[in-house]
């Protein structure tokens, strides 16, 4: 068994195989160590993949359940067969993490499956699954791409049961008749609304004042409009300190974020949601010498080097967006740097999708940040309310927001709260990429009617021609 390989990459997720996949692209030999019983790691294990699956699943049985009505559609009898639900979303999940396996097969990429740990900066110790060990050796590079788990809060036990983390929430058994979620993030939300569209009660208790607050505010503030609409209930300000366990329900104790008086809540499942802390532990980091910054991150310059020579670090173990295409770039880049090639990525075109109903895209930067940055820049907003698609699709709800530089008209920000957001966002994406005005995107031929002329009116707005609204 060959034990030297050009590169080794630890960790199969989103970051760590398109590395593998990238590096036998350009000619290295490669070892991928993951010690998961499949690969995709959390993305699409326990992550986008099954999270995206039964929210489709849970809107299509809202629209049924409620929604068909105004188009002269009656729908009777519909019911909810959980069990199929979540055997589906498993099927989805195994196919895609099989795939995946496929791919690294087909591009040479050997699975090592095991746990990893660093003896020396050019060499791994490998605890085989199957038992036993190996000791494997790079001769261009060991890529750290272990990504993050759940952060924890103190005192509050994730059993998986009935506290839970992602994991736990897309396999309970049954609807929950209370759903607390603790942190209205990407998960909170995206999660809470698949068990609220399923008939859970679903309260939200957020730390800070807003939800999602890395959000454009004016986006946030019809997200949480179109979500309260949908039954779910808020608290801002307020912390959950502690959850207990009683035998029919539980119990959880809150309190205003700055401290004051407790208050008590009843529910049965609690969802712990709070962020994701970047994964390192047992790789034995520090005794090659890679240290981890505050937040337990792997701090690494251009080309994703690590301060150990052949040591790289790419994905949720090092800084920007956790989000699975984000670490992707991570992945790739990384390889083609070590192959030569240039490795830099701008984290400021990494679109972030939240995937509620509607759906909330967002690029580059919001108007608070070019606020606070001092820049002198240009709003132009057009609703989904005058846009003939939406009116046709009876779907109206949200907005498209794009910033500019005021004196270049270079795009900055995208913002976009509607129908399909998560598909529309890439236009902007694509301009930014290319460094693009608002002015070029008014300047495209829209397919009339469709939900993306709604860039191009917010564009003419921009510029102050605005001709639909
Ligand atoms: P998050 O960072 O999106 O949100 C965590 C929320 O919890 C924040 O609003 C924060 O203020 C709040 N919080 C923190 N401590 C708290 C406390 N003690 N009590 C109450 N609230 C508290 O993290 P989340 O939702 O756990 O997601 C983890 C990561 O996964 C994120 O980085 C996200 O980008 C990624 N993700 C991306 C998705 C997507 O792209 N659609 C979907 C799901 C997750």
């Amino acid at each position: 068994m060959n034990d030297s390989f050009d590169i080794i990459v630890i960790g199969g997720g989103t970051a760590g195989y398109p590395a593998a996949i990238r590096a036998s692209q350009l000619g290295m030999s490669v070892a991928c160590v993951e010690r998961g019983a499949t690969l995709g790691g959390t993305c699409l294990n326990v992550g986008c993949i099954p999270s995206k699956a039964l929210l489709h699943s849970t809107e299509l049985f809202a629209d049924l359940s409620e929604g068909l009505e105004k188009h002269g559609i009656g729908v009777s009898g519909v019911a909810l067969d959980l069990a199929q639900m979540i055997s589906r979303k498993n099927e989805v999940v195994a196919g895609l993490t099989k795939g995946v396996e496929h791919l690294l097969k087909k591009n040479k990429v050997e699975w090592v499956k095991g746990s990893a740990r660093f003896t020396a900066h050019d060499r791994l110790a490998v605890d085989l699954a199957e038992g036993g060990a190996r000791s494997l050796t790079a001769t261009k590079g060991i890529i750290v791409a272990t990504g993050s788990d759940v952060a924890r809060l103190p005192g509050i036990d994730i059993d998986e049961e009935r506290v839970v983390s992602n994991t736990g929430a897309l396999s309970l058994k049954k609807v929950p008749d209370h759903l607390v979620v603790i942190g209205g993030g990407y998960i909170g939300l995206e999660l809470g609304c698949v068990w609220r569209r399923l008939g859970a009660r679903v309260t939200v208790i957020e730390f800070l004042e807003s939800i999602v607050p890395s959000m454009d505010r004016e986006i946030s503030r019809h997200l949480l409009k179109t979500l309260k609409q949908q039954g779910l209930d808020f608290r801002f300000q307020t912390k959950v300190t502690s959850v207990e366990k009683r035998p029919d329900d539980l119990l959880i104790a809150i309190e205003p974020s700055n401290g004051g008086a407790t208050e008590t809540l009843a529910a049965d499942v609690v969802l712990v949601a709070v962020g994701r802390r970047p994964y390192t532990d047992g790789l034995g980091l520090d005794q090659v010498g890679v240290l981890l910054d505050p937040k337990g991150r792997i701090p690494v310059e251009l080309g994703f080097k690590t301060v150990v020579l052949g040591i790289y670090a790419i994905g949720d173990v090092i800084a920007g967006p956790m989000l699975a295409h984000k670490t992707t770039l991570d992945g790739v880049r990384c390889v083609e740097g070590i192959a030569g090639r240039y490795p830099g990525v701008d984290y400021n075109t990494v679109p972030a999708v939240i995937y509620t109903s509607p759906e909330v895209a967002s690029v580059g930067k919001t108007e608070e940040e070019l606020k606070a940055a001092g820049v002198d820049y240009k709003s132009g907003t057009f609703p989904f309310l005058a846009n003939s698609r939406a009116r046709c699709n009876g779907d109206t709800r949200g907005l498209t927001k794009l910033l500019a530089d005021a004196k270049t008209d270079r795009l900055l920000g995208a913002h976009i709260i509607g129908p399909d957001a998560g598909t529309m966002i890439h236009e902007a994406v694509l301009a930014m990429e290319y460094g693009g005005t608002t002015e070029d995107i008014a300047l495209t031929t829209h397919a009339h009617p469709t939900l993306p002329e709604s860039l191009k009116e917010a564009a003419l707005v921009l510029l102050g021609q605005g001709m639909h609204i």
